[in-house]
């Protein structure tokens, strides 16, 4: 059976589409191996058309990249779940203020979703539609408690600037979700040029990549393993 991941947030550009093909490039390759596919829900197809440029002719990849509906990833679960060990599910975040919980587009995926771990960023504009975000997946979280696959939380810090002012707010807002037995990463992820030019198809790994950033990722990544595997 796999596990069904999302990296979700209503608030764009906290890094969903890039940490979720961070984590597939290195967990699709050695040492890991881990089957994996990648179900691109949002209506950007942000992956999708990521690896349509990436691919050529003939070329293998470390793990698939499919464009699906979250009503046909409802049809091909059986599936899709005997298949991978690990599903990354890269959906669109934005909630709809006018629709209740259960009709909300983002909850159709959550249904399906084993983990969520939503990336917080520093900046007030970040914080609160994080809070608000976290808010409707406590409520989520709640309705699903007496399912089969209970949906599981983490929170994490994206793009973390060390000497930005911004920070305060963020480490303040973390310490009391903590306190509040909210689970989050200890581990941060820096904002690193790397991130920024990731690619569907090449593991951090493979190359001669910058080592301050690649140890960063190492360190979160096996935060993350250990996270899913409990
Ligand atoms: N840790 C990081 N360090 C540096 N740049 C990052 C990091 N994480 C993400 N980025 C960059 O931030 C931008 C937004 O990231 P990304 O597209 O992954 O966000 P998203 O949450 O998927 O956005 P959207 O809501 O639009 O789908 C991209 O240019 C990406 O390269
Ligand atoms: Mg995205």
């Amino acid at each position: 059976m796999s596990k069904i991941i999302i990296f979700g947030n209503q608030k764009g550009g906290v890094g969903k589409s890039t940490i979720t093909c961070l984590c597939a490039n290195a967990l699709s390759q050695a040492p890991f191996n881990y089957k994996i596919c990648v179900i691109d829900n949002d209506k950007q197809q942000s992956i999708v058309e990521a690896r349509s440029f990436d691919i050529e002719d003939g070329e293998t990849v470390p793990y698939e990249v499919f464009k699906m509906s979250i009503s046909e990833m409802q049809q091909r679960l059986q599936t899709l779940d005997e298949q991978y060990d690990l599903i990354f599910v890269d959906t669109a975040g934005k909630l709809d203020a006018d629709e209740a919980i259960e009709s909300q587009e983002i909850t159709k995926a959550l249904v399906y979703c084993d983990y969520l771990f939503l990336p917080f960023r520093a900046g007030n504009f970040n914080m609160d539609a994080t809070l608000q975000y976290l808010k409707f997946l406590l409520k989520v979280q709640e309705q699903r408690a007496d399912s089969q696959r209970p949906l599981k939380l983490c929170g994490f810090v994206n793009m973390y600037r060390v000497r930005s002012k911004v920070n305060d707010f963020l480490i303040t807002e973390i310490k009391h979700l903590k306190q509040s037995g909210f689970p989050f990463m200890v581990n941060r992820l820096g904002n690193y040029t790397i991130f920024e030019d990731v690619d569907t198809l090449t593991s951090m790994y493979d190359e001669d990549t910058n080592n301050t950033a690649k140890l960063n990722f190492t360190v979160w990544l096996n935060e993350f393993l250990k996270i899913i595997a409990e």
